[in-house]
Formats: C-alpha cells, sequence, structure tokens
C-alpha cells in the first residue's frame, strides 16, 4: 500500500506567505513592522555607514535638546536620546506617520521618555521655538523644495548657540542609484545655501566612505560698540 502524503510536494502560495510572515516575526512581535523603516536602519546602522564615529564627531552632551529632521525609522533619534539621557530631549520629525509611530514603538520599548514625535508639512519643520541644541538631517535634505527658506525657518528653532548636522551622498560625475534619483547633493551647494540662510561652517567632516558631513552654527552677530567723546 502506498504511504499516505500528509504534506503536499508543492505548498500552496498561502503557506509560503503564512511561513514566511511567522518567520519574519509579523505575527510574533507585539511591534508592527515597517519594512521601508527597517530597511532606513538597517544602513543607518551598517558599520560601513560609520555610526558610532557620527555620534562621537557630534560631540553630545547630557541634558541636550535635539532634533532629527526627516528621522525614518528612527536609528539616530534612539542612538540620541541614549546620549542624552533624561534629561535631555530629541525630536523626531518627519512628513511621514507611520515612521513616526514605528518609532514612538521602538522608544517605548526601549523605555526611552525622553523621545517626542512631530509630523511635520514638507516646507517647515515645525519645531517649538528655541527648543534644540542640534538639528541633525541625514540624506533628508535633497527632499527639500526650497532649502535656503527652510535653513532660515531652523534658526527659529535653535537656541543660542546651536548647530544643525547635514549629511548627504556626494554629488558625483560617476553613475550612482543615488545620483540618477536625485538623492544627492554637492557639498559646495550645501554650504553655499547655508551661508545664504546665515550659517557658519564650522567642521567639514570626511571620513564618510560616500557622504558628506557638515556641522553649522548661526553666525554670530557683531556686537558693535557705541562710539564714545
Ligand atoms: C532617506 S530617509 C532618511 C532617514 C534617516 N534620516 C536615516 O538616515 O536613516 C529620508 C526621510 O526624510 C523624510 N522626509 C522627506 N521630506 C521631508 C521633509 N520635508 N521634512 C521632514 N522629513 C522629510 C522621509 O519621510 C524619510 O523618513
Amino acid at each position: 500500500m502506498k504511504p499516505q502524503r500528509n504534506t503536499p510536494i508543492f505548498p500552496s502560495f498561502f503557506s509560503l506567505l503564512k511561513d514566511n510572515v511567522q518567520n519574519s516575526g509579523v505575527l510574533n512581535s507585539k511591534r508592527k513592522r515597517n519594512l521601508k523603516a527597517e530597511l532606513f536602519n538597517k544602513k543607518a546602522s551598517d558599520p560601513i555607514n560609520e555610526p558610532d564615529e557620527i555620534l562621537h564627531a557630534l560631540e553630545l552632551k547630557t541634558g541636550q535638546a535635539i532634533a532629527d529632521i526627516g528621522s525614518g525609522g528612527g536609528y539616530f533619534t534612539l542612538r540620541f536620546a541614549e546620549t542624552v539621557g533624561v534629561k535631555g530631549h530629541v525630536f523626531a520629525v518627519d512628513t511621514n506617520p507611520d515612521f513616526l509611530s514605528f518609532i514612538q514603538n521602538a522608544a517605548k520599548e526601549k523605555e526611552l521618555l525622553n523621545v517626542e514625535t512631530i509630523l511635520t508639512k514638507k516646507d517647515n519643520p515645525n519645531l517649538p521655538e528655541k527648543s534644540v541644541d542640534l538639528v541633525f538631517m541625514r540624506n533628508v535634505c535633497h527632499h527639500l523644495a526650497n532649502r535656503p527658506e527652510y535653513f532660515k525657518r531652523l534658526k527659529n528653532a535653535l537656541e543660542t548657540g546651536g548647530r544643525v548636522a547635514i549629511i548627504e551622498y556626494r554629488r558625483t560625475s560617476g553613475l550612482s542609484l543615488h545620483n540618477l534619483f536625485g538623492h544627492s547633493l554637492s557639498k559646495e551647494t550645501i554650504i553655499k545655501e547655508m551661508q545664504e540662510a546665515g550659517y557658519q561652517l564650522e567642521k567639514d567632516l570626511e571620513f564618510l566612505p560616500q557622504q558628506s558631513f557638515t556641522i553649522f552654527s548661526q553666525e554670530s552677530v557683531p556686537i558693535l560698540k557705541e562710539a564714545s567723546g
């Protein structure tokens, strides 16, 4: 007698999908997955993109307030929140509400109570006045339609002595996907537009393999001494 076959040789599409979903953790994890946010985090945390060195170069201090504009999956938001500690504050700012709820859940899981999410419009960071010591934008500026105007608006959100850190894929003459899809900006353009908006270049860091990394401060207004006599 032929043995009874219980398992089909060719599993149905639905059983494949079920296995895939179970293995990926969607059914097991309490947290709803967001593949795009996870992909952003995978890239941001990849040692090839030097996340620890980025953190080090930013010279963050305990108690500082940071805005991670275009926070994506929130890899840097959470690293900042751990670094500035309970007395500090981190705003995750994005135009995509799903990314923000992904970050909220991740912060809750890590018991990071100093993370606040802000849903924003394309042309406005929507941050409270004088609320942050550092604005961080990684792979975001190329999305902004009118960068000099946006950079000027950002100044309202900066505390005295506040800084803006910008990381962008370099625009190169070679063929690359970032260039092809317009997801890159030349460092010269960033510096020119930031200077137009009234910032000065503090640091031009060259350790990232594919990206420029510049840090700006607000241009100090010279104090005019009254002429005596
Ligand atoms: C390429 S991802 C970078 C994510 C994250 N900064 C990182 O390095 O992993 C760009 C992010 O910017 C957000 N974004 C695009 N335009 C924006 C805008 N005008 N204001 C705020 N966020 C924006 C997108 O929704 C997305 O989350």
